[in-house]
Formats: C-alpha cells, sequence, structure tokens
C-alpha cells in the first residue's frame, strides 16, 4: 500500500521527517522503493539532468507523462509526485486540469507539484476540487528562470511567507521549498500545518529533497563538483567510469571471459 498524500501531511503532526528524491526510470524507482524513501518526484529536472539541458523549460507534458508511467509502475511504498511541466499552470486552470487529468490518466501517479506561491493559488485550488492532490513549490521557481534573472537563493521573507501561506490554504498537501535562507525556511515551517520539504533550504524543513543524479554523483564528467546544497551520498561517475575500462581493457586484449 502506498503513502497518500494525507499520510504524509500526518507525518508533520507526528514529527516524523520527510525522505524524497526524483527519480525517472524503472531500476532507480524500484531500488529507491525497497530502500524506504517515502516520496517519488518525477521531477521536470529530467530536463537538466536526463536530456543535458540548461533548463526546465523544454521538457514536454507527453515526455513527463513517459516517465512518470514508468516510475509509478515500479512503486509500492513511496507516494509518487509528478511536476505540472511549463506552461500548463501558467495557461490557467482548465490547461492545468486537462494536463494533471492526463497524468493521471495515462499513470499511477498519486499528486502533482505546482510552480509558484499567491499567483497559483487558484489554479491549485482548482486541481484539488477536481480531485487531484497537489505540492506546492515555493521560493526558486526553475520554470520562472527567465522572468527572476537566474537560479539565486531568495531572500524576500514576506513575499515567500505569504506565498507558502496562500499555497497552504488553497489546500496543497505539502510544500516543497527550493533554496531558500534557512531563517525563512525554518519560519515558514513553523507557521505552517502541511510539511516543508527543502531543497537548500536549510535544516529545518519537515522533510528534505534532492535530485537522483546530483545525490548518487551520477553526472557527466565535464561536472566537477556537486552543486553547493546537495550531498553526495555516492560516486557513479567513478564507480562506471572504472568498471567500464575494465570491461574496455577485457575485450579489447580478448580477455573478456563470462565466469
Ligand atoms: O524537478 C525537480 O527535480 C524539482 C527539484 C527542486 C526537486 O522540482
Amino acid at each position: 500500500m502506498r503513502l497518500t498524500p494525507l499520510k504524509i501531511s500526518e507525518y508533520k503532526r507526528e514529527g516524523r521527517k520527510i525522505a524524497m528524491l526524483t527519480v525517472y526510470d524503472y531500476a532507480g524507482a524500484r531500488i529507491l522503493d525497497e530502500a524506504g524513501i517515502d516520496v517519488l518526484l518525477v521531477g521536470d529536472s529530467l530536463g537538466n539532468v536526463f536530456q543535458g539541458k540548461s533548463t526546465t523549460l523544454p521538457v514536454t507534458l507527453d515526455e513527463i507523462i513517459y516517465h512518470a508511467e514508468i516510475v509509478s509502475r515500479a512503486v509500492c511504498n513511496a507516494l509518487v509526485v509528478v511536476d505540472l511541466p511549463f506552461p500548463y499552470c501558467q495557461l490557467g486552470s482548465s490547461d492545468a486540469i486537462r494536463a494533471a487529468a492526463r497524468i493521471f490518466k495515462e499513470t499511477e501517479a498519486d499528486a502533482v507539484k505546482v510552480e509558484g506561491g499567491k499567483n497559483r493559488a487558484s489554479i491549485i485550488a482548482a486541481l484539488i476540487d477536481a480531485g487531484i492532490p497537489v505540492m506546492g513549490h515555493c521560493g526558486l521557481l526553475p520554470q520562472s528562470v527567465h522572468q527572476s534573472g537566474g537560479f539565486f537563493i531568495q531572500r524576500q521573507r514576506d513575499n515567500l511567507l505569504a506565498d507558502v501561506k496562500a499555497i497552504e490554504d488553497a489546500g496543497a498537501f505539502a510544500i516543497l521549498l527550493e533554496c531558500v535562507t534557512s531563517e525563512i525556511a525554518k519560519e515558514a515551517t513553523e507557521i505552517l500545518k502541511v510539511p516543508t520539504i527543502g531543497i537548500g533550504a536549510g535544516k529545518d524543513c519537515d522533510g528534505q529533497v534532492l535530485v537522483f543524479h546530483d545525490v548518487f554523483g551520477y553526472v557527466p564528467p565535464e561536472n566537477k563538483r556537486p552543486p553547493k546544497h546537495v550531498r553526495q551520498y555516492a560516486d557513479l561517475k567513478t564507480i562506471i567510469t572504472e568498471a567500464a575500462k575494465n570491461y574496455i581493457n577485457d575485450v579489447h586484449n580478448a580477455n573478456f571471459i563470462i565466469k
């Protein structure tokens, strides 16, 4: 039985921290689910880490659905959340509902994630009214990178607190806080009834989320060190490079034996 949005909200009252990771493929989703992850996000970060693009903006609804179908088929225990890609929320409630409905019809996802603050509250309320659970996403908003002019730590306390409150009032079951100062994240966590899940937002959130490729070091050779907010738990780039070199040597030297 999978975790539900309601159960994730209750974790806050019970004082249980929420562990969340992104994932985009079947094996990864099976491994993380078996390891006991609480929430899996099919994030539009797949545009960056899976497709090698510089922003999340090019990710299409068809692409998100392709990955969400694979991931949600793999998962037995975790809650599966799927990003609503650009620009369905930006287009208004009916486009957002249509996109989320496709995600729900074509995958076994449990909830969608919506980027934005006060300006998205009515859309979040409309999605929830349509029976679609929503995780909010405030702070740094990668879908608005051209508007904000880059990827910066968010420091506008009053705006951010008004945003998270509006999203909670609209009915979101949890709120992801991206690249917010630890002081603002702590304050938001204290004033909200629903859990906050931070990335680059300090240690005081109700949960933490990281991107699969960052946390396991599955990154291209040119990525020399992880982003500042990332704690890397494995170094797959080095492991794969060494294994690949051993395999290539064995084949080149006619030394490839199946044991
Ligand atoms: O798409 C994504 O991976 C995200 C991260 C901030 C977790 O939203």
